[in-house]
């Protein structure tokens, strides 16, 4: 029988819990899970890729079936280069779905064997965005329940840098899908 090789593609600026929690249970039902960090030159990003690559790779080095890559252009193309069968993405709202269902529609409609995979974090875990922990972790709040330490860490020495939290912009970089939501919300209100 052939291997089940997916992806998980995203962002992951910075990787949370619930990333974790989602390659855990990725690396349950495939044999190989490739975490695929987005290399998108149009996006202001906090951590660079290298970064987060160096980062997902420490915090899954006990996964022997995981590994972390990046790519850039069409996670399809991407997807079918590495011979891969499925994308996993995670939802954690009904908001998210929205987005989401468009996104697997549309990678249906460029590879048609290639199939999107949704699983949910854990439910405490249902609430934590990577925007969400930029925000906070910018403006000094707590993030220690929602990121592993190691990110706690790094969150905290690059803030470090910038003289005052408050002033820092680091929680303005939108992820497509929250960009999504929020045009939608103002279509819907106007
Ligand atoms: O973590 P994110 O930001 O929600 O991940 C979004 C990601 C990287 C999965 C999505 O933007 C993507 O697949 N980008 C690659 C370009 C692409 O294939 N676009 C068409 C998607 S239908």
């Amino acid at each position: 029988m052939s291997r089940k090789i997916a992806i998980y593609p995203g962002s992951f600026d910075p990787p949370t819990k619930g990333h974790l929690d989602l390659i855990a249970r990725g690396s349950r039902i495939f044999d190989e899970l490739v975490v695929a960090i987005l290399r998108n030159p149009e996006k202001t990003s906090l951590f660079s890729v290298a970064e987060r690559k160096e980062m997902i790779e420490l915090l899954t080095s006990g996964y022997k079936n995981v590994r972390v890559d990046t790519f850039e252009g069409l996670t399809v193309d991407y997807a079918t280069r590495l011979r891969a069968t499925a994308v996993l993405r995670g939802i954690r709202a009904i908001s998210d779905y929205e987005y989401e269902l468009q996104m697997a529609l549309m990678n249906r409609k460029l590879q048609p064997s290639l199939e999107t995979v949704f699983m949910m974090p854990a439910e405490h875990y249902s609430y934590i965005s990577s925007r969400l922990v930029r925000e906070i972790a910018g403006m000094g709040g707590p993030v220690g329940a929602l990121v592993p330490g190691l990110i706690e860490q790094r969150l905290r020495a690059k803030f470090k840098s910038t003289d005052s939290p408050k002033r820092s912009k680091a929680g303005a970089p939108r992820s497509k899908r929250e960009q999504s939501k929020r045009r939608k919300k103002r279509t819907t209100k106007s």
